[in-house]
């Protein structure tokens, strides 16, 4: 039975806690029950970042040491990097002559990344993404592909052009099924979404002197000023951080202490620090042993990218006999 699944993520700087909620630690439950790929979409980091290529060198093995601090398994899942498996970029230009144009102008994500964004998106490559996006999915012929929703309109598009394929060289490529991740999202520091370019982070890496710090700047129920007014912790950016990492048990004493004010959001703050430190420390373990250990990290990346190319080698000689471009 097929249950493979294929997702990716690109370059572009240290995870943090909303990542790992949100994707990652559903990727490391996954790597249990089904046959993973999940690489580093090294050549997506240029659609936006094509300016400063140089950045992204450094960004891939940040992120694979990520990975392995957060638990994913090489041993498990084939971990891997996009452009050192030349394929895609071959079925990309092939999946590039049978895309409307149209299908890609259309795409919400395109139109506001482009329009929010402060570089100019008005590229070919950033048009495009969608298409790049398909190829690293259907190069390994998934059953299954765990993303975010904001990736949906991404995914829709992949299953479009897997379709079009079969219907013009005939019925080859399974189409490919989102996995959305259930996972609570995370807000911010600041309660608005976790994002770097808000400042309002903490990342997998962040030094331990720093975590309470940024814990005890965290926006509570905004309503409640004083320590004798009742909170809601619904209203509050620090409890969804509670829920996550907390004993379940303690968790309707806290409710219920916020509610009658006898609880102050200092006791929180507190109790998460606490928490916030026991849930970094092993990951932050993890990351050392890589860090000390960057030829390790390297082969890691070299040994999954082969494993992978074995996969899209073989795909890509069905493809060019479909087109009869098997020359
Ligand atoms: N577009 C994804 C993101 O921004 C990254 C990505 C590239 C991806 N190729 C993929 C995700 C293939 C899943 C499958 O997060």
């Amino acid at each position: 039975m097929n249950n493979r699944i294929v997702s990716g993520m690109r370059p572009t700087g240290p995870l943090h806690l909303g990542h790992y909620f949100g994707v990652l630690l559903n990727w490391v439950e996954m790597q249990k029950e089904h046959d993973c790929l999940y690489f580093v979409a090294d050549w997506h980091a240029l659609t936006t970042n094509y300016a400063e290529p140089r950045d992204v060198k450094g960004f891939v093995p940040e992120l694979v040491c990520d990975w392995l601090a957060a638990g994913l398994d090489p041993e498990r899942a084939i971990l891997f990097q996009q452009s050192r498996v030349k394929e895609h970029a071959e079925l990309h230009l092939l999946l590039s002559m049978i895309t409307p144009t149209g299908w890609l102008e259309r795409n919400p994500t395109f139109k506001e990344v482009r329009e929010q964004s402060s570089k100019d998106l008005s590229t070919y490559g950033f048009l495009g993404y969608p298409v790049l996006q398909c190829a690293d999915i259907v190069i390994y012929k998934p059953k299954w592909v765990p993303v975010g929703q904001d990736q949906l309109p991404h995914l829709e598009l992949t299953r479009e052009i897997v379709r079009r394929f079969n219907y013009l060289y005939g019925e080859y490529f399974p189409e490919p099924e989102a996995k959305l991740t259930s996972s609570a999202k995370l807000p911010g520091l600041d309660g608005r979404k976790m994002s770097k370019s808000y400042g309002n982070s903490i990342y997998l890496k962040d030094p331990m002197s720093e975590i309470r710090p940024k814990v005890m700047s965290m926006l509570t129920d905004t309503k409640r000023q004083r320590l004798k007014d009742p909170g809601e912790p619904k209203d509050c950016n620090l409890f969804p951080y509670l829920e996550l990492l907390a004993p379940t048990g303690i968790l309707p004493e806290i409710e219920e202490g916020c509610r009658t004010a006898a609880r102050g959001c200092g006791d929180c703050k507190k109790l998460l620090a606490e928490k916030m430190a026991d849930f970094l420390e092993p990951i932050q373990a993890r990351r050392r042993e890589y860090e000390a250990r960057p030829d390790t990290l390297q082969d890691i990346i070299v040994a999954g990218s082969d494993k992978a190319r074995a996969l899209a080698q073989q795909t890509m000689d069905d493809v060019r006999r479909l087109l009869n471009f098997d020359f």
